[in-house]
């Protein structure tokens, strides 16, 4: 059969052919309708996520949207495998699989389950989320960070600060349920004015950035806090702008603030899993803006390395 084939970590995946997949106990072969190009399909297609073993040759894609024998489609999680879902074929565990209705847009659920997941999950599983808590999301213009204002509004956030990069991207931002954002190219001292001004009082932060604009952030958003002693529950999902900070001690005695994680481990698998029935049926009724772009499996190639027309588009792969 035909799949995405990643021979060696330096170079983008290949259409070519790979073996037919085998189901082993307890598993099922599915047809691939179609499977989403997020950053962590990257990370692992490139031998740098950390669940990442070195093992090649590899299939890529970590999610996707699958037929099963009898008709019916399927959105599926793949453990870590080499034999991932960018492919003709895959193997699924049916435990970590949800129906998908019929009528269904699988290209919609598949662009959107991994990036909606990261704070649906936070927002439900991590901690207990109530409707009239505020929220700040950092780094709020990419897919993720688009979908968790989104989900933030469905749960019934009073407020939702948006911070990202780019003027024109976070004047889109209203539109999908942003109150307030913050433009984190600014000038630094302008960065944690803006974050002091509108962001101070919020009771989660959802943080898909980590690195630099996350360190920035701390002090402007606890020494604005009008009682610190008010719980900050900080849920730490994505680095996308570099994997370490440095936390002074002083930010933990001087603010009633939780830093956590939200993600592969920290969440059980099966606390995933109970997240995501719930979460396809909001996505097929329509609750959520989506912006998928369905490129052919064939053209793998050049879609992991052709500029998108938009930076909000998420390629899905289509056998
Ligand atoms: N833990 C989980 O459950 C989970 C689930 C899904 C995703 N994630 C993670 O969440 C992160 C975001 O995923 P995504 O799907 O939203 O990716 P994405 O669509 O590629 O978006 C990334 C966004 O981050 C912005 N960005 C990058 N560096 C920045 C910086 N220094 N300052 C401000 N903004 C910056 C990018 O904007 P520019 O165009 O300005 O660079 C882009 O808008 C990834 O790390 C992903 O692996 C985690």
């Amino acid at each position: 059969m035909k799949a995405a084939v990643v021979t060696t970590f330096s170079e983008p995946p290949r259409f070519a052919d790979f073996a037919e997949p085998v189901a082993g106990p307890g598993e099922e072969v599915v047809e691939v309708v179609a499977s989403g190009l997020h950053p962590r399909v990257r990370s692992q297609a490139s031998g740098s996520h950390y669940t990442s073993t070195d093992e090649l040759p590899l299939v890529p894609g970590v999610d996707g949207v699958g037929r099963l024998a009898d008709g019916s489609l399927v959105y599926f999680v793949l453990p870590d495998t080499a034999f991932g879902a960018m492919a003709e074929r895959t193997v699924i565990d049916p435990r970590r699989s949800v129906p998908v209705p019929a009528g269904a847009d699988p290209v919609l659920v598949a662009s959107a389950m991994n990036p909606a997941m990261s704070s649906w999950i936070a927002l439900r599983g991590r901690i207990a989320f109530e409707p009239g808590q505020s929220v700040l999301i950092l780094g709020a213009t990419g897919s993720a960070g688009r979908l968790a204002i989104q989900v933030a509004r469905h749960l019934g956030a009073a407020s939702i600060v948006a911070a990202g990069r780019g003027a024109s991207r976070l004047a889109e931002l209203s539109a999908l349920g942003a109150t307030a954002t913050v433009d984190l190219a600014a000038a630094p001292d302008d960065v944690a004015a803006a974050l002091s001004a509108t962001a101070a009082e919020v009771d989660v932060v959802l943080d898909y950035l980590w690195g630099e604009p996350a360190q920035n952030a701390i002090m402007p958003l606890i020494t604005g806090r009008a009682d610190r002693s008010r719980l900050l529950q900080w849920i730490q999902i994505g680095a996308v702008a570099g994997p370490e900070i440095i936390l002074p001690s002083a930010v933990l005695r001087q603010a009633n603030v939780q830093f956590l994680g939200s993600g592969q481990g920290s969440a059980s698998a099966r606390g995933i899993l109970e997240q995501l029935p719930s979460l396809v049926a909001e996505l097929v009724r329509g609750t959520f803006t989506v912006d998928a772009l369905a490129t052919p499996l064939a053209d793998v190639a050049r879609a992991w390395t052709e500029p998108l027309a938009r930076s909000t588009q998420r390629v899905v792969l289509v056998p």
